[in-house]
Parts: C-alpha cells; structure tokens; sequence
C-alpha cells in the first residue's frame, strides 16, 4: 500500500469470529486504514452484546481510541433472527477476551454514519460491511445526500453459486434485512459484494489455524482459538477441511482486489417469497436487462488471502 493515500473506513459489524479476524485484518493494515468509527450491528447476537463484542476486540487490539456506536437494535421490518447456534451464547465465543475498559460512544450509529459523511469531503469514506446492511440503508433513507459522496460500499453479503447458509437460498447478512440490502443496492453507490461464493473458498485449515497460534503476540492465537470454536458447526455441515472464513473477504479486497475475480452484474434481493426470502438473485449472464448495480466477487486465492490475514496479524500486540 506504500504511496497510496489511506482509506478513511465505517465498519458496520456485529462480530462473530470471522468478523473479529477481519477487525483484526483491518487494524493491522494501518498503513491503508483509518477507521473513522465501528456501527455495532444487531444480527449475530442482539444489540447489547455485539456492542459489547466490538469493545472487546478492540481492548484486546489495544485500539481503544476507535469509537463504537451501537446501531438499531433491530433490522428495518423484520423481528431479529440471530445466530448464536454458529457464534456461541455471547456471540463471539472461544476465548475470554478483555472486559472493555471503554464505553460506547454517545449518539447513534445511524446519526455516526450520517454526520460522518456530511462532515467528509466527496469520496472520502468507504463502507466496509461485514454485518447485515441495516444501519446503512436507515441512513441512506434519513440523509439520501450521503449517497452520492461516499466512495463505495464493501460488504460481506449474499449468495448465488453456493446457495444459502440460514435458509436453503438466503445468506445470513442478507437474510437478517433483507429491506436494508435492496435499498443499499439501490442506492447507487458503488457496491462490491463477497458473498459465501468466494468465502466458501477461504477455508481456515488446520494448518492455517496454526500459523495464527504460532505468531506469539495476543491477537494471533485468541483469533485461532474464537476460529476454533466458531468452525465446529461448519465442519459439521460442510464436511470440508476448514471452516469458511467470511469476514477478511472485505478488507483483502480493499487491500488487494487481484486476489479476488467477479463481475459487474445486477443483484437484487428477494423480499416476497416466504420460502426465498432474503436470496440474492444474481443476473451472472445478463439475462435480464436490470442496470448493473454490484461488482460480485465469485472467486479468489486462499492463499494470498491467508498470507494478507497471516501478515496483518503479526503487527498487533
Ligand atoms: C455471515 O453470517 C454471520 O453469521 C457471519 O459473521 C458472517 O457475517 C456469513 O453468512
């Protein structure tokens, strides 16, 4: 990233093992980096402990300076569905992480995303999603001037290929609000989505797993043992080498999108249909004439992905 000018990032996120590894991506890119605030997301686990989750992780980063704003607790329409069957009771279980010695930050997540991009120069903040879209839609709803001056939005979301994780057709992400994701795609903001299409490629090995453990520093091994835990229900499922690792997905693209190939398609989200709800249907062939409104990512390089995440580990305590 030598020479490049940082990008200033809002994660929107609701950790969640993979979301911690790719917290952790981030914070340790700080050459490329410079998050500007954290809207915890209410998806994985309810509100109150995702807020909790983000705090920690940032203690154990020793990035306590970062802000957490606390989201909607709930998604647009729909009552909440969570995943503790996937994230464990407190939603990021594992490891005993750090009782956060910071508070959230006052005022809401919605009114953060707002006021940030206000306050920013056009194309100065870019969205890195790894939670279901709910505090960015109400955001684009309450302020649409905000569109137009964001630079883009990455978002780990959707499935096409690999079908669903939550439902037989729907991704968790998109599942959980499916409102908010069709009115971030409609929003015209450049979107790039990483959906469980590339994530199903990234599967955290026995081996990599242990890269993690070996680095020595605090960061490393408590991410390979909340990895250990969070894969137990994957490996059950899928019967693969590994667990898929979602979350880094979004800032190794920002950090080097040659890892990764998609295309520019149309996604729009199913809202309609009680046995699809929430499925990202992806026009891969252009067989409709709906405007492209996504860079979808369908495959990359676990390897290059893994040294990035390998890499970026090593500088945290
Ligand atoms: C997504 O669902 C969540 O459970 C994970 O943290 C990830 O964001 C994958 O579908």
């Amino acid at each position: 990233m030598t020479g490049r000018q940082k990008r200033n990032l809002i994660i929107l996120t609701d950790p969640g093992q993979d979301q911690a590894a790719a917290i952790f991506m981030i914070l340790g890119a700080s050459e490329a980096f410079n998050v500007k605030g954290i809207v915890a997301t209410a998806g994985n686990i309810d509100l109150s402990h995702t807020v909790n989750n983000c705090l920690k992780l940032l203690e154990l980063a020793g990035r306590s300076d970062i802000p957490v704003y606390a989201g909607s607790p709930r998604p647009i329409l729909r009552d909440l569905t969570t995943a503790e069957h996937v994230h464990g009771p407190t939603g990021l279980d594992g490891v005993e992480l750090p009782e956060p010695k910071s508070r959230p930050a006052p005022g809401s997540g919605v009114a953060f995303i707002i006021d940030t991009i206000r306050r920013a120069d056009p194309g100065e903040i870019t969205i890195c999603s790894l939670s279901p879209l709910t505090n960015l839609a109400l955001a684009l709803v309450q302020a649409p001037d905000i569109a137009p001056k964001i630079n883009s939005i990455v978002a780990m979301a959707g499935a096409y290929f690999e079908v669903g994780n939550i439902t037989p057709t729907a991704e968790f992400n998109v599942y959980v609000d499916p409102e908010a994701a069709q009115i971030v795609l409609g929003s015209g903001v450049p979107v790039t989505l990483l959906p469980l299409d590339v994530t199903h490629q990234m599967l955290s090995t026995r081996e990599r797993l242990n890269a993690m453990r070996a680095i020595g520093n605090r960061c490393g091994p408590a991410l390979a043992d909340m990895l250990t835990f969070s894969e137990r229900f994957d490996l059950d499922k899928y019967g693969w080498e590994g667990a898929p690792l979602h979350g880094p997905c979004v800032p190794a693209y920002m950090l080097d999108s040659e890892i990764f190939s998609g295309r520019h398609i149309n996604v729009s989200v199913e809202r309609g249909s009680p046995l699809t709800l929430g499925m990202t249907v992806a026009d891969w062939w252009q067989i409709t004439d709906r405007p492209k409104n996504a860079f979808y990512v369908r495959s990359g390089d676990a390897v290059r992905y893994y040294q990035l995440l390998q890499d970026c580990l090593k500088r945290l305590p």
